[in-house]
């Protein structure tokens, strides 16, 4: 079943495997495929539900700015037409982790467990935020590649740059077959997002934290220490990864999460 209709989307949608239910939430301007490793890996004890969000991957949108409240709200409506009821194991990577946040906020009663990756708690600065609605606009003129050239050289740690050059270029082929409009959707909604370190306090679900340890957007340090506000929350850096580490490693995510969803 490859598409589901969810809030006048048609929207694409990866369901496999039997089990308690695992959700995957993409990063930006990202799809499905970058959770590829761990979709082979989870299938085989869980139902695994990796969508494309709004405007990225297959699911198109027309919309001028994807909120990541909107962006939850199709992951909670997603679940419904797929009919789980049940509270998910929610694994997001950065803008997919705020998309998380948000369902923290508005459907808290759908997580069970929580994975954030490679993801802040902060908001933009309204210089960042200003860059965003820039980067916005020149995308609608120039396509989706100016993005990757401003994205790929922060996204990976050495270890991939230098040895699996087939992830970058999936990165980046991913990227430039993307949704001009899409993209700048999700690229502003990225630069209005909130402040979710308020909330961090008041996370009550098991929670792993997972970093790339050269990850550049958001650094090791930060992510511990958003974590220590979390009262149930477990670190793990992965080595030798940046801001990718699922994509990057595979085999050390799936191993942390397989330890951690033992526990
Ligand atoms: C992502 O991976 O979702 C992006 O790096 C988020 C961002 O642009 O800050």
């Amino acid at each position: 079943m490859p598409f589901v209709d969810v809030n006048g989307l048609r929207m694409h949608l990866i369901d496999e495997g039997d089990g308690p239910p695992f959700v995957f939430l993409h990063g930006f301007p990202l799809d499905h495929s970058m959770w590829d490793g761990q979709r082979r890996e989870f299938r085989s004890s869980h139902r695994v539900l990796i969508p494309d969000q709004r405007g990225l991957g297959r699911t198109a949108s027309q919309d001028d700015i994807v909120t990541m409240d909107q962006f939850a709200d199709d992951c909670a409506a997603m679940l419904d037409a797929v009919g789980v009821a049940e509270p998910v194991t929610l694994c997001g990577l950065s803008m997919g982790g705020c998309v998380a946040f948000a369902m923290l906020r508005r459907h808290a009663a759908r997580i069970g467990r929580l994975i954030l990756c490679d993801c802040r708690a902060l908001p933009d600065t309204p210089e960042a935020a200003e860059n965003r609605r820039k980067l916005a606009d020149r995308v609608l003129v120039d396509g989706p590649r100016v993005v990757a050239e401003v994205m790929l050289p922060r996204l990976f740690g050495p270890a991939t740059n230098e040895r699996r050059p087939q992830v970058v270029d999936a990165v980046r082929n991913v990227i430039l077959a993307s949704s001009s409009r899409g993209v700048a959707a999700a690229q502003r909604g990225l630069g209005a997002r909130p402040d979710c370190t308020p909330e961090l306090a008041s996370i009550t679900v098991p929670t792993l934290i997972l970093v790339g340890e050269h990850d550049l957007i958001s650094p090791p340090a930060e992510m511990q220490q958003f974590a220590a506000a979390i009262p149930q929350a477990t670190v793990k850096i992965i080595p030798g990864a940046g801001h990718m580490a699922p994509q990057e490693d595979p085999a050390a995510v799936n191993a942390a999460i397989r330890e951690w969803l033992s526990r």
